[in-house]
């Protein structure tokens, strides 16, 4: 029998209504729609309103509108991983939480964070269950509700950020379809450029750390981009030279969205032109662990079974890495 491989067969994104555009940033900070246009690519991000409602809601959505799609009940998921870096709370994990809230009693659930590099892992790990023989029907779904740990007094932060989700489903096949590779990657020692500095047991959230608004993302940009756009770069031609593959070769490069010039530096290392990237960064901003689905969910209609993708992305930590498949449907 052929090796059994994962494929993803389904594919869901969502979004919140409200869009936080560069114009009302404006009003909020010191800055204006040139700077953040040329700077990143943003012209607007989704901001999800409402008292109570954390990245397990935004998940939800996801995970509902793709059991829909393939017409399949949530008791049938063997297992829901989902990448966030704002769970609704340090514990119990946001998947769990959404395996409860849409009714997914078979399923385990656990959250794994990779910061924006979250979905990419996930996906990977999510594909060892698979090719093993452990799972037959895996959700994994990226959420965050970035919005949450924004200072939106910061504007080298809050420009950048939305919140979003979206879902995949991963099933077996023999057929040589699906995941094919993966390079994972990470360097702790960039913890210090890209964080949230308390709320854990180092720091556990008090009246001073609140005060020294320390519950916000921290990044230095400057130093986080020169990372990201070697890192992400890199590690796409890595996984194109070890596959023997060319520009050519590459139908899309899905790239997670956190600065359109790292995306269009990281094209041009591979050898990729821009008409096959992926790039909805002025739509939503960065969403975290929700820019990878969000891009498979928006050009699912011009996927073809057997396209090449390359998936990357850098994040927090540091971590990084890519993912080679072949669409499935
Ligand atoms: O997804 C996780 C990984 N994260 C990333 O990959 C993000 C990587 N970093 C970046 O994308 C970019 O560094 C930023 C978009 C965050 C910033 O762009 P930059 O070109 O690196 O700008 P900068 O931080 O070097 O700032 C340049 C200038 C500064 O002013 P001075 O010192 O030159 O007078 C900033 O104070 O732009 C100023 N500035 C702004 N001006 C208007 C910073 N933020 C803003 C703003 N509006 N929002």
């Amino acid at each position: 029998m052929s090796k059994t491989t994962a494929a993803i067969t389904g594919i869901n994104g969502w979004v919140p209504e409200y869009r936080l555009t560069n114009q009302e940033l404006s009003t909020m900070v010191e800055t204006n729609d040139e700077w953040i246009t040329t700077r990143t690519g943003i012209k607007e991000r989704r901001i999800l309103k409402g008292e109570g409602l954390g990245s397990s809601d935004l998940g939800v959505q996801a995970v509902n509108g793709l059991l829909k799609k393939k017409n399949i009940k949530a008791d049938e998921i063997d297992l829901i991983i989902c990448a966030t870096a704002t769970p609704d709370l340090i514990f119990p994990s946001t998947a769990c939480i959404i395996a409860d809230k849409i009714g997914a009693v078979n399923a385990i659930g656990f959250d794994l964070m990779a910061a924006c590099s979250g979905f990419l892992f996930s996906l990977a790990t999510a594909s060892k269950f698979i090719e093993t023989g452990t799972y037959k029907k895996i959700v994994v779904v990226g959420a965050d509700k970035m919005s949450s740990i924004i200072d939106y007094e910061d504007r080298q932060t809050c420009v950048i950020f939305g919140d979003g989700s979206g879902a995949v489903l991963l099933e077996p096949t023999q057929d040589g379809l699906g995941i094919q590779d993966s390079i994972l990657k990470s360097d702790g020692s960039g913890r210090n450029y890209l964080g949230m500095k308390a709320g854990g047991s180092v720091k556990p959230p008090s009246h001073e750390t609140v005060d020294a608004r320390e519950h916000f993302i921290y990044q230095d940009g400057k130093t986080v981009f020169k990372f990201a756009v070697t890192n992400m770069a890199d590690v796409s031609a890595e996984i194109m030279e070890r596959n023997n593959l060319t520009g050519e070769d590459v139908a899309w490069l899905v790239p997670h969205q956190a600065n359109k010039r790292i995306i269009d530096a990281t094209a041009r290392r591979m050898g990729v032109g821009t008409e096959k990237v992926m790039l909805n960064i002025q739509k939503y901003g960065n969403t975290t662990n929700g820019t990878i689905p969000l891009c498979l969910w928006e050009w699912e209609d011009k996927l073809k079974k057997g396209d090449n993708l390359i998936l990357a992305a850098f994040g927090g930590g540091f971590t990084w890495g890519s993912i080679y498949l072949k669409w499935a449907y």
